[in-house]
């Protein structure tokens, strides 16, 4: 029996799956994913969180951009619940950076993602939000976003030799 907060890993056939639109923001057991979400992400170092990474196939992700052991010069923002978020390129411009995912523990990729890009999705309260988001929040977004979809971040690199161990990321760090 997998605990409601425990962040299921590659292999785990949920994550291939599409989640479902969220049609009642403030019913009950969707406020219990949310804080469940809350709580994973709480426990680790990362960035980011979908709810089917904790075993729920519902379109609702967090983003959480911070400075981090995992990712020590990421922009700091609040921790944001996005609901159905989806997303329109502002411009074709990709750029490349590394991402690793909580559920793939142990490795890093370089991976393409839209510089600018432009935000929309349910608030917990159930506000309608529109925003534009860049650089690396955006391809935070872009990364969660795709967990919706069935998809990992490996499925996006362009070369097997942009994958990486989690090692050899941090000395190019430092
Ligand atoms: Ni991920």
């Amino acid at each position: 029996m997998t605990q409601p907060c425990e962040i299921v890993q590659l292999g785990a056939k949920i994550l291939r799956q599409h989640a479902e639109i969220v049609e009642h923001v403030g019913s009950p057991d969707i406020r219990q994913i949310i804080t469940d979400m809350q709580a994973a992400l709480a426990a680790t170092q990362g960035v980011g969180l979908a709810a089917p990474q904790i075993s729920q196939l519902k379109r609702i992700i967090i983003v959480a951009s911070r400075p981090t052991t995992r990712y020590p010069t990421a922009p700091l923002m609040e921790p944001t619940v996005m609901i159905n978020p989806v997303f329109d390129a502002l411009s074709d411009e990709k750029e490349k950076d590394w991402e690793g995912c909580l559920s793939i523990l142990g490795i890093r990729a370089l991976v393409p993602r839209y510089k600018n890009i432009r935000v929309q999705y349910t608030d917990e309260q159930g506000r309608n939000i529109d925003i534009k988001l860049e650089g690396f929040i955006a391809r935070v977004f872009q990364h969660e976003t795709d967990h919706l979809e069935g998809k990992i971040y490996l499925d996006r690199v362009e070369s097997p030799e942009d994958i990486i161990s989690e090692s050899e990321y941090f000395k190019l760090l430092s």
